[in-house]
Formats: structure tokens, sequence, C-alpha cells
């Protein structure tokens, strides 16, 4: 065996050295501020209309669907989509008043869609609530596309199992099973409807929070938890949000307790992000700061999600930054 010359020695040692830097390259910082509490504008410059919503993650790009409110009542359905949740691409009204549905805009209007992706049927499904002007209808309506951004065509609308259905979310667990949850019977329980495989329509009810009077339930699965936050009936006005957690989606959920401040810090729930990145994951909440001043403008305020002592904590940021290759965030003026 041959031994390393001087300079082959010296190449090896630059080689070992060089090695971990550039591994270190790959995991560069990019920090993205969120702003809380202003108005969000797309790349034409007008406002970002998409409340009540939801997100989904489509490779890098995650796409925001929400009521469209610049009009107040008989919102359209917009489709947006982002990779940094700063730069927003207004992708089109995916679901319309009168022209999706002859009853939409009439005698229907929509309330919370949520958008899911099915991976078996590759197509697109979008669940919300259905609803007349007096909220007497207390219905539910699915849409389902074969592309992200339509176009969108009614398959269902009605009572999920001839249940009364008003404020909803979905949640798909980490094995593709669906959910839609919604508040039922007068706003008094919260029921949540297994999908079909399709998840086209339900196949079973299960009551949670009986008797609670809850609403905009937002479900989020991390570790052997699940977690949900839910608020309480008051229309447009905060509350107080509270969170139950359980190790099994259909029973065994523990009491409510409070989470945030007393009016969830001018919010209600839509929605819990996981982002999932190279180093970490950031679990953000998401809601909507209804009447502010004005039903149009409405705002979406993102909150990082902490845990202290193995609980769930939301406390208010006017600002954060998050990293979103490496799934981490930091408070603006950590270093
Ligand atoms: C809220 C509900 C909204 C909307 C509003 C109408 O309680 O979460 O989605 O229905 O009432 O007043």
């Amino acid at each position: 065996m041959t031994q390393l010359s001087f300079m082959g020695r010296i190449f090896m040692l630059a080689m070992l050295t060089l090695i971990p830097t550039v591994g270190m390259w790959a995991q560069q910082e990019k920090w993205t501020t969120i702003k809380n509490g202003i108005e969000w504008t797309d790349t034409e410059g007008y406002v970002v209309q998409a409340h009540g919503g939801n997100f989904l993650q489509v490779g890098k790009r995650w796409y925001l669907i929400g009521e469209d409110r610049a009009r107040s009542w008989n919102p359209d359905v917009n489709l947006y989509s982002t990779e940094d949740f700063v730069t927003w691409k207004f992708e089109g009204k995916i679901i319309q008043n009168r022209v999706t549905h002859e009853q939409l805009g009439v005698s229907r209007m929509i309330e919370r869609p949520k958008l899911m992706y099915n991976a078996q049927t590759r197509k697109f499904v979008v669940w919300c609530h259905w609803e007349a002007r007096n909220y007497s209808a207390s219905e539910a309506a699915v849409f389902e596309s074969d592309s992200v951004a339509g176009p969108y065509k009614c398959v269902w609308t009605g009572r999920p199992l001839g249940t009364k259905s008003r404020d909803c979310n979905v949640f798909v667990d980490n094995d593709g099973k669906a959910y839609f949850i919604s508040t039922t019977d007068e706003n008094t329980n919260l029921g949540l409807f297994e999908l079909s495989d399709d998840y086209r329509e339900p196949v079973s009810k299960t009551v949670l929070c009986e008797g609670q009077r809850r609403e905009a339930p937002a479900i989020v699965h991390i570790g052997d938890t699940y977690y949900m936050i839910s608020s309480a009936c008051t229309g447009w006005a905060p509350n107080q949000a509270k969170i139950a957690t359980s190790h099994n989606i259909k029973t065994g959920w523990s009491e409510l307790e409070n989470i945030g401040d007393n009016i969830a810090f001018d919010t209600q729930a839509s929605s819990i992000l996981t982002i999932k990145g190279t180093e970490g994951t950031v679990y953000v909440y998401v809601g909507d700061r209804w009447m502010d001043p004005d039903l149009p403008q409405s705002k979406i305020i993102m909150l990082p999600i902490t845990f202290e002592d193995g609980k769930m904590q939301l406390r208010y940021y006017d600002s954060w930054q998050i990293d979103f290759n490496r799934g981490v965030f930091r408070l603006k003026d950590e270093k």
C-alpha cells in the first residue's frame, strides 16, 4: 500500500473540512416574517378575500380556499396559492354564485369552504356549509374537481346523515381517512362525520362536545394526540377558544379547557397548519378576525403553536418568523 504524499494528506484534510460545510450550506436559514392584523394583498394588488377557509399543501405550494366577503353576503369561493404566506397568487373563483349551482346566491349561500385532495380518486374535494339566509336550512354541500383550480361541480347538498349541520371543517388524518366536522342540532353538539373513501359522503357519525354549543372546530393530529380548538356560538363576535384532546378521534375526548385569551385574540379558528421541514415541524393556528371593522375587511391571523408542559399554548404576536424549508419558527427579535 502506498503512503499518502504530503499533498495528498492536505487534500484529504481539506475534503474532510469541506464536507460538513457543504452540508451546512444546504440547511441555510431563510426567514419569512408573518405580520398579523394587516390586510393581505395578492400579486395583482387586490385584497385577499378567503375567509373561514383552509389550506392544502401540494408540493411546496400552499393553496388557500375561502369566502370572498368583498360584497359581504353570498360569498363566492376564492382560491389563492403561495409558497411563503406573504406572496399570494389569485387562482380564481372556484365556486361562483349562480354559475356553479343554480341555488347558490339565490336560496343558498356558502360559508367555511374546506379543500381536500383525495389520492385514490385523484380529485380535489370541497366540503362547506350550505345555508339559507336565516340559517334554517342547516345543510352541507360537496364539490369536486380534477384540478385544484377547478372547474368544480356540485356532487351533493343536504343534511349529513339527516343531521342539521352548520359551522364546519374537515380533517384528513395521516392514514388518508377524512372527516367532516360540524355544529349540529341547532348549534347544540358537534358531529364528527367519517367520510367514504372518495370523500364524497358521510358514512358514520359520532357526537362530540355534547350539549356544549361549540362551533368553528379545527383539529390537528400531533404524535399520538388529536387536538381540537373550537369557539362558542356568538356570531361574528369573538369569544374564548377552548381546546380538547384525545388519543382516539372518535372517543375519549377530554373536557374543554381555555386556550389563548378570553376572545381568542379577536379571532375564530379556521384551520391548524402542519408545516414540515428538514429540521422540525411548525404548527400554526389560523383564525378569522371577523368584522375588522366590517365583513369585507376581516383579517386572517396566523399564530405559531407552542407546547408547555405537554400542553398546547396560543400566544399573540404582531409578527413572527418562520423558516419553511427547515420547519422552525422564531419570535421576531430572537437571535
Ligand atoms: C359565526 C360562524 C360564521 C358565520 C357567522 C354568521 O358564528 O362561525 O361562519 O356563520 O357566525 O353570523
